[in-house]
């Protein structure tokens, strides 16, 4: 009888340690309603490097914790992080899948001793409202200045440009522009569109009538881009000739199989496709694949996901598990490691991820199915965005 005191009350102690010892990291993006497949892959890269990595660094154990968030909303979003931070208690804020959710985070993450590991939200200015940001994702001026090279290349000399008027719609906007006409390119018209948009046969109507060669177009992945592809397509811009060009936003692989051939060619350049080709990348899919539990779900946020967990258990290590979110973030500065979309570099300036720009194009595999096929390296690209904004 003893013995089993002793054995039960050994047990309590351990656990409570254990739990003790437990470090939360929040996370916040949009896992119901019309962005949810987005938030799905952030919990899918999440769970994929957990499950790679497991769930300890050194005596820590790393526990996740969910807020779900289905659109922009700057209210909800400070709300919810405030919750993680004074009742959860958690020691990284994460995730973040809107940019104006991520901005309205940055001005309590002093006070709250609380680095934020942004997982996807990409305008530029987001990691100049605080020190302690770090981003593992993309800007938008970081993909939609080299698919201006590939236009211009492409012999693609007006073209006009339709962006979500928000943050990163704009920075691509500004982005493509200086880039297009740096290489003698003319932008005709640029339109911004309200971000809850979602008729878009009028705007296919002004792209006709601009007399344009090309459109370029930014709109955050989800529904929304899969409507605009498809309007593309069936306002019959595609079928007149008129060349479209994107960051890859806009043909994520989830969205491939609803677009089916009307996606078929599309070029576009981002940080991220899931068909890359490097040991790292298929040990990535296939633990992701595992997680999201449907391979054809899989998309680019999953990757920031993965990566910002990398940045999160480094910053652990470095800081031994204590609450110092200065320490953390000075810990990761200059990190270098290899990602599953190729060689990345937490710029120490500015704390953004430097990374490969790919150009891919949709194709159509053996089996039917489509993906995008990288077909062109543009090596070790830092944001843009950032020198734009001196
Ligand atoms: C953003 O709001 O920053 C955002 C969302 C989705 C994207 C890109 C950027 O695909």
């Amino acid at each position: 009888m003893k013995r089993f005191v002793l054995t039960a009350v050994a047990a309590i102690v351990m656990s409570t340690a254990a739990y003790a010892d437990a470090i939360k990291v929040g996370v916040v993006g949009p896992f119901s309603g019309p962005f949810a497949l987005q938030g799905k892959n952030f919990k899918a890269g999440i769970d994929a490097y957990m499950a790679i990595n497991g769930n300890k660094v050194g005596d820590n154990t790393v526990e996740v914790i969910y807020r779900d968030l289905p659109a922009a909303d700057p209210a909800k979003s400070k709300a919810l992080a405030q919750e993680l931070v004074v009742k959860e208690k958690v020691q990284y804020l994460a995730g973040f899948y809107f940019t104006p959710d991520a901005m309205a985070v940055t001005p309590i993450l002093q006070q709250a001793n609380t680095p934020l590991v942004i997982m996807n939200a990409a305008t530029s200015a987001i990691v100049t409202k605080s020190p302690l940001v770090v981003r593992t994702s993309f800007t938008t001026w970081q993909t939609s200045t080299p698919i201006a090279k590939v236009a211009h290349d492409a012999g693609v000399g007006k073209v006009i440009s339709v962006v979500s008027d928000y943050g990163p719609g704009v920075d691509a906007e500004n982005a493509f522009k200086a880039a297009f006409e740096k290489e003698g390119g003319q932008v005709v018209e640029a339109i911004r569109m309200p971000l809850s948009t979602n008729d878009f046969s009028p705007i296919m109507q002004r792209i006709k009538d601009s007399g344009a060669q090309g459109v370029f177009a930014f709109l955050p992945s989800g529904p929304t881009t899969l409507g605009f592809v498809k309007a593309y397509n069936e306002n019959g811009l595609k079928a007149a000739g008129i060349k479209f060009f994107a960051p890859g936003d806009l043909t994520q692989e989830s969205d491939l199989p609803a677009l089916g051939d009307a996606a078929l060619g599309i070029q576009t350049t981002f940080h991220y496709a899931v068909s890359h080709d490097s040991p790292e990348n298929k040990a990535f899919v296939e633990a992701a694949a595992k997680a999201i539990g449907n391979k054809a779900e899989l998309s680019f946020p999953a990757v920031g996901a993965y990566d910002g967990m990398h940045v999160i258990y480094k910053m652990i290590e470095a800081t031994g598990g204590k609450q110092d979110a200065a320490k953390a973030v000075e810990a990761v500065k200059g990190l270098t490691w290899v990602s599953p979309r190729g060689p990345v570099l937490i710029d120490p300036e500015s704390r953004h991820i430097t990374q490969n720009i790919y150009l891919r194009e949709v194709t159509k595999a053996d089996d039917g199915t489509y993906y995008n096929k990288e077909v062109q390296t543009f090596e070790k690209q830092g944001d843009p965005g950032l020198k734009a904004a001196k």
